[in-house]
């Protein structure tokens, strides 16, 4: 592993170790893929205002995310069904999560239960979930993780439908049936994941069902896959406690906007009253970077996370997360900036300003 230099190598690596059909499920995204390329180029056209002759001798990267302090703003995303990338699935990636202290966002779709996962290792876990046509599924699952320490909610709104992944539909890429809903949900055997998702998710939630949610459970709830300004307002609205700018990782609607040239005007209108995070196409520790000069307080990590995972087990994902801090740590250092609080949006030109 001493010779992986980036996360971006973790790809080739996930490749060779994966079977087509997994790998494609992992790296691919919707339709024409332009917002997937868009999510880590968009990145690219932000370029740094960097701070000379600051003492950086010591660089603090530490931050809070609902009050739960991280060793940096670098979290794990939810991605599904981790044991198609290996054996030990969740809580491999729950584990090194820990060992790097960061939260990870364990996915609805996890291969691994919810107690397995909390059993495996004492890191801080939010449950991202997705509302099923029967909601009692769904609450029993936010019981579940209430009762296993899971710290906060994270509900996705950007899957009213499955969106379309054409590598899936021509693998035949089936779902294995999810072992948190053993029981519950009665899966066709053999049935791909775009026929799962519609028979089970419910497309006709709203903002009303904010209010359910707040109405079987304490924990935090945060919305995952807001795009505008005008849904950052109605989130805030709706008393959610967190907002994550993001677009699925470019699987679901195809030319969504690259999530960091949405950033600011969601953390303009959002205006600092709960936290914002971003995810998509975060793959150095200068996006990481650019998100928080933007106003982001922490990015999430989809990917790169499953390929480290693949290619490596909990060590693999430990060196992605690892990279990325190391990468962000030396960003932070060439910038002027010794801890998170001084990176600002003086420290970045967009590609708009660069224009004028
Ligand atoms: C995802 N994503 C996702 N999101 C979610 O809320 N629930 C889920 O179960 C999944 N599953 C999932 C599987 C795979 C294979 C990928 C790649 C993505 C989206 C994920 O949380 C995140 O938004 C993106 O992955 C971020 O983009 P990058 O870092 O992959 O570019």
């Amino acid at each position: 592993m001493d010779q992986i230099v980036n996360v971006n190598e973790f790809q080739e690596l996930a490749k060779r170790a994966l079977p087509k059909m997994y790998f494609d499920f992992y790296s691919g995204g919707a339709e024409d893929q332009h917002t997937l390329k868009e999510n880590v180029e968009a990145f690219t056209r932000i370029m740094f205002r960097p701070r000379v002759l600051v003492d950086v001798s010591k660089i603090d990267m530490s931050t809070r995310i609902l009050g739960y302090p991280i060793s940096a703003p670098i979290m794990i995303a939810p991605t599904a069904m981790h044991m198609l990338a290996h054996p030990q699935g969740e809580t491999a990636t729950a584990k090194a999560a820990a060992a790097c202290n960061t939260i990870m966002i364990v996915s609805y779709m996890a291969s691994c239960t919810i107690e397995e996962v909390a059993s495996s290792c004492n890191a801080v876990r939010f449950l991202q979930i997705y509302v099923y046509k029967r909601r009692d599924v769904t609450a029993q699952m936010v019981k579940r993780a209430e009762k296993a320490g899971f710290k906060a909610i994270v509900l996705t709104v950007d899957v009213p439908k499955f969106g379309r992944r054409e590598a899936d539909i021509k693998n035949k890429m089936v779902s294995p049936q999810l072992r948190n809903f053993e029981g519950l949900i009665s899966y066709l055997e053999g049935s791909g994941v775009e026929a799962l998702a519609s028979s089970t998710f419910d497309a006709s939630l709203t903002w009303k069902d904010i209010e359910w949610l707040r109405s079987i459970t304490k924990l935090p709830i945060m919305v995952k896959g807001i795009l505008t300004r005008e849904d950052a307002l109605r989130a805030i609205e709706a008393g959610v406690d967190g907002i994550v700018v993001s677009n699925h990782g470019a699987r679901q609607l195809d030319y969504s906007p690259a999530t960091i040239t949405v950033l600011e005007e969601i953390v303009h209108v959002v205006g600092g009253r709960v936290p914002v995070l971003l995810d998509g196409g975060v793959r150095r520790g200068t996006d990481v970077f650019k998100a928080l000069a933007l106003g982001a307080q922490a990015v999430l990590i989809g990917r790169p996370v499953v390929y480290g995972l693949a290619a490596k087990g909990e060590d693999g994902v430990r060196k992605v997360i690892d990279m990325l801090k190391n990468e962000l740590e030396l960003t932070m250092a060439l910038s002027g900036c010794p801890t998170i609080d001084d990176i600002t949006r003086n420290n970045v030109r967009t590609e708009s300003e660069r224009l004028k």
